[in-house]
């Protein structure tokens, strides 16, 4: 089956990943990464599919609505999975607008191309929102997020990402657009920009630097390996029910402070540092505002309707992750090196 694909987003950590299976996995697919290169998109996450024939590159704001019409012309996409989005809690905290303008409104305007250009002809088209489990909120010691959980967002990066789901949800019941809706948990792997926990610390590690842990660091994430997610989009894409939600984590709840523990333990091995050296980097620091104290998916639908389940163990898929940022130096010297100098002193020398 031919099928073109708009892949918003492809540019950054899990779209680049998602990009890379369809590129790879169908060669009869033709793939637009549609990506306005903020700082968190990186063509490099893509240099080893950029050549392939069906893979093409629109650097477009999805605020941008002529370049959107325009692209949706001249490709004339019959599905979207929708990534593209600001996806970082604490810069949410200090600019919250600028989540509001890519994730609610660059969602709303995305719907409504997509809508104009079907012109409600709706027939094997399908507009896939990719979401997060930041929107149920917070869980305490015990219980899971499950598709039916109700919406509770705390953070405005929870809360943009929630209203962007509403809105996928009200032009499939409004309009009749054939949505999908998946909302995942923590993702890591290569490619991670390092404002995130795991690729922070991995970065701070290697360099010797202290690795900050918010607050008492006994907040808890369920952490999945990026390529998981990737294959889970994928099953999603092609047998999910259109109308549905799909919860998707990895069943693999830590404590911050055991994780960071972890991957010092592993980075230590790798670089033949003394056992418990790295830990000694290890700095709490002042908590982050609104922080969520634990999240976990149920994610028993996806794997009894579509029979996904996470493919490595945590130790395996850090592991992985490690000996990536070890092995790809330049790609971390590139992001790390200009604005994230300033925000690394903003967020943290302040703290
Ligand atoms: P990311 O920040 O690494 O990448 C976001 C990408 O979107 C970048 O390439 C960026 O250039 C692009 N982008 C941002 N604003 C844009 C705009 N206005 N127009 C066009 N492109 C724009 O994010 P990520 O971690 O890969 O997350 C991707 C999606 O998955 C997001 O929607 C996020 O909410 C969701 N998600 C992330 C996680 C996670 O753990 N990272 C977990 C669940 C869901
Ligand atoms: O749950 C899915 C979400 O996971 C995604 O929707 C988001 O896009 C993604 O950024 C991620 O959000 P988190 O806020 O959970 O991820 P982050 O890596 O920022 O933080 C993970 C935990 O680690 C959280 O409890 C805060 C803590 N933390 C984070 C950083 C950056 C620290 O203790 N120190 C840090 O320096």
């Amino acid at each position: 089956m031919n099928k073109t694909i708009f892949i918003t987003g492809g540019a950054g950590f899990i779209g680049s990943h998602v990009v890379r299976l369809f590129v790879t996995k169908y060669p009869d697919y033709k793939i637009v990464n549609i990506d306005a290169l903020t700082y968190a998109g990186n063509l490099e996450n893509l240099r080893d599919v950029e050549h392939y024939s069906n893979y093409y590159f629109e650097k477009i704001n999805i605020l941008d609505t002529d370049a959107l019409e325009r692209c949706f012309v001249l490709h004339q996409p019959d599905s979207i999975i929708h990534l593209a989005a600001e996806s970082h809690v604490d810069r949410s905290i200090v600019s919250p607008l600028d989540f509001v303008y890519t994730n609610v409104i660059g969602t709303v305007n995305l719907l409504n191309t997509a809508k104009h250009f079907w012109a409600d002809n709706f027939a094997g088209k399908l507009f896939y929102h990719v979401s997060t489990d930041e929107v149920f909120g917070a869980l305490g010691d015990t219980g899971f997020f499950t598709e039916q959980t109700k919406y509770d967002p705390h953070s405005p990066y929870s809360a943009s990402k929630a209203s962007s789901d509403h809105f996928v949800r009200a032009y499939h019941d409004t309009y009749e657009l054939p949505v999908i809706v998946s909302n995942c948990s923590n993702n890591y792997g290569p490619n991670h920009f390092p404002e995130k926990l795991i690729p922070l610390s991995i970065n701070n590690c290697i360099n010797m630097k202290p690795l900050p842990v918010y607050g008492d660091g006994l907040y808890t994430r369920d952490w999945l390996f990026v390529k998981d997610h990737a294959r889970a989009i994928d099953l999603i894409f092609h047998k999910g029910k259109t109308g549905d939600t799909y919860n998707i984590g990895g069943f693999n709840e830590w404590k911050n402070i055991d994780l960071v523990k972890l991957l010092c333990k592993l980075v230590d091995e790798k670089l033949k540092r003394q056992p418990g050296e790295s830990e000694k980097l290890i700095t709490f620091v002042k908590d982050r505002p609104g922080h969520d104290r634990r999240y976990a998916i149920d994610a028993t639908k996806i794997n009894k309707e579509l029979g996904w389940k996470p493919s490595v163990t945590f130790e395996e898929g850090l592991s992985q992750t490690i000996d990536w940022y070890l092995q790809n130096t330049d790609w971390l010297k590139h992001v790390t090196s200009g604005s994230y100098q300033h925000y690394y002193e903003e967020q943290y020398t302040k703290r």
